[in-house]
């Protein structure tokens, strides 16, 4: 590997972030009140947007910016993720997000779900190279801002697509690809294929931002090996928003304590608060919550026991107490020595 830094800047066309690494697109999680805090927490080169469907933003442009774009004043740059499979409609879109005033617009070229795919979007952009071509000039002739997709790999699957895809991208003036290190019909027990990464890497002289199982210094530094130019998180970010903080912090050799108990409780119980405003409803917020306790959970003793609860948590008030009672009282003898 080059001996030079690994957590460096990153350009793309006439936007230069201090940071290369990245909050990844996580749909039903990474809204406003979510990229404000892996902000707030972590600063990392941008936070990203849930997949948007652009015929949902054209259609009902209200209820999708307050949905989708609603961004907190000073939670960093924002990359805005479309799904499309109509090139006027990702026009359409790709102006509306530009005048909304975000800073990247991606492309979902990697979503596996079969209703996306059969409409043609997500994934399925992967099976042909010219048309893909043309969903991303289209972009790039509707917008200024910096144009990026972000896409699976062929794995060991009958597809080989990935040197196609890689030849077109070079033609095609994107700033920016995002592999995701398996094929769309992977699940996350198939190891990511960073040999795959490489390959997009070597073959592109365009930023390629590896994605794939990195949850600590270990897997940082084995993504990077691949050459990437930068590093996306995705499922590793929720619950802990400041990892990337942590990340950057110990590639620069500095030592990084994680938040206790008490704090990752505070933060979760903030981070509903948030959910709660955003959503304007609490029952949807605790809907939320539930789902996000397994993640806010992961280091503390009595886990599932806390996730069984929050499965019966209704409101805010229990949420509290359950944060108490999980968080707090039943610290296990082995967090109470490492406190102390
Ligand atoms: C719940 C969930 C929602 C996701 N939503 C999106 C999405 O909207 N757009 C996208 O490109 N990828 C989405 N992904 C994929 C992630 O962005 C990422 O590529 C994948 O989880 C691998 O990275 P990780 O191991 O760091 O999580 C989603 C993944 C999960 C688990």
């Amino acid at each position: 590997m080059p001996n030079t830094p690994l957590i460096k800047p990153l350009t793309l066309g006439n936007r230069t972030f201090p940071v290369n690494l990245i909050q990844g697109p996580l749909a039903g999680v990474s809204n406003a009140p979510f990229r404000w805090l892996a902000w707030q927490q972590s600063e990392p080169a941008f936070t990203c947007t849930e997949m948007i469907s652009c015929k949902t933003l054209i259609h009902k442009p209200h209820w999708a910016k307050d949905r989708f774009l609603t961004h907190y004043p000073g939670a960093g740059p924002l990359c805005v993720q479309l799904s499309a499979n109509q090139p006027y409609e990702l026009a359409e879109a790709t102006k509306l997000v530009t005048d909304h005033g975000v800073d990247i617009i991606d492309l979902n070229c990697g979503c596996p779900v079969r209703k996306i795919r059969n409409r043609g979007a997500g994934s399925k952009h992967l099976s042909s190279a010219s048309i893909l071509y043309k969903f991303i000039r289209t972009m790039k002739d509707n917008t200024h801002l910096p144009v990026s997709v972000k896409i699976r790999v062929d794995g060991d699957s009958s597809d080989n697509f990935n040197t196609d895809i890689a030849n077109m991208l070079k033609d095609s003036d994107i700033n920016l690809l995002t592999v995701h290190g398996r094929h769309w019909r992977e699940r996350y027990d198939v190891a990511c294929r960073f040999d795959e990464i490489a390959f997009f890497k070597q073959a592109l002289s365009i930023p390629v931002i590896g994605n794939g199982d990195v949850a600590c210094l270990t897997s940082l530094k084995r993504m990077f090996e691949t050459g990437c130019d930068g590093i996306m998180i995705g499922r590793s970010g929720v619950g802990q928003p400041w990892l990337i903080r942590k990340l950057i912090a110990e590639m620069n050799g500095e030592s990084f304590y994680p938040p206790s108990p008490e704090e990752t409780a505070k933060m979760l119980l903030y981070h509903v608060e948030l959910l709660i405003e955003f959503m304007g409803n609490e029952k949807f917020a605790i809907l939320q919550a539930r789902k996000l306790a397994k993640y806010y959970a992961r280091s503390i003793s009595h886990k599932e026991d806390f996730c069984r609860a929050m499965n019966d948590c209704e409101d805010f008030q229990n949420l509290k107490k359950l944060c108490q009672q999980y968080f707090i009282d039943k610290k296990s003898c082995h967090e109470v020595i490492q406190s102390i």
